[in-house]
């Protein structure tokens, strides 16, 4: 069974960081740290208002980092240009919308085909891998293949945030389908938002599934046990949900 690979997201590093502004705790450092415990790359969203990651945090991941950095962007003209100054080894696309807390529907592909295009077309003749991160949603996931992106990312919020089972279950069945349905088009799949300890067995066990972008609940764990140790844990969930697959 292919080994299922998880990005952690940097963002919430910075978040807490701006809250005094200065430099510490350091998003860097953190990276390098969830490299250590087992990430197998690193995403960081750089924004448009630069809520949490800052343009200096992009060069230094750009520069230091030693596994893949997959930079998080709102398809625009100044997000392209600072891609493709870093070359990062993929560029996630999500929609912004400046009064929003976090991410919180995914990108419109099919809607927005037309503006959507050139951002990937040239993304992707610079070598950067372009993912987008898309509803668990047929529609999306054709109009993901016409615009001829490489990688989708699935949205598993509404999944992680239903309490009752039979509402979970019908979320974890879209995505279900969906990433069967990647695997039909040749789009590799990925995942994220809000996993948690609780939520990510029934998604590590999505066999077509190879990689999970996971942030927020990683860096507030940390608070507890550490980086370090909280990495080591979803990292251990992860691989025992697959294993089950063997
Ligand atoms: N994937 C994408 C595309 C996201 O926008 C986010 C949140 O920034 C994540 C994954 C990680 O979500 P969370 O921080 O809830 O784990």
């Amino acid at each position: 069974m292919k080994h299922l690979r998880l990005g952690v997201n940097i963002d919430h590093v910075a978040t807490i960081r701006n809250a005094r502004g200065g430099v510490h705790p350091d998003p860097l450092r953190a990276a390098q740290m969830a490299e250590a415990a087992g990430a197998d790359g690193i995403t960081a969203h750089l924004r448009e208002d630069r809520r949490h990651i800052a343009d200096k945090d992009i060069e230094l991941l750009a520069e230091n980092l030693t596994i893949p950095l997959n930079f998080e962007m709102a398809a625009t003209d100044e997000m392209l240009d600072i891609a493709l100054k870093h070359s990062p080894h993929a560029a996630c696309l999500v929609p912004e919308k400046r009064e929003e807390r976090t991410t919180e529907g995914g990108l419109d592909a099919a809607g927005g085909h037309n503006m959507l295009k050139s951002y990937i077309d040239a993304l992707r003749g610079n070598d950067i891998r372009v993912s987008l991160f898309i509803e668990p949603d047929l529609k999306q996931m054709e109009a993901a293949k016409r615009l001829g992106a490489d990688i989708v990312e699935l949205h598993v919020g509404p999944y992680c945030d239903v309490v009752s089972g039979d509402l979970r279950q019908r979320e974890l069945d879209r995505i279900l389908a969906a990433a069967a349905v990647a695997d039909e088009y040749g789009l590799e799949c990925h995942a994220g938002h809000g996993l948690t300890y609780d939520t990510v067995a029934p998604i590590a066990k999505i066999p077509n599934i190879v990689e999970l972008n996971i942030g927020h609940f990683l860096i507030g764990e940390a608070i507890f046990v550490g980086l370090d140790t909280a990495i080591r844990e979803m990292r251990d969930l992860m691989d025992k949900a697959r294993a089950e697959l063997a």
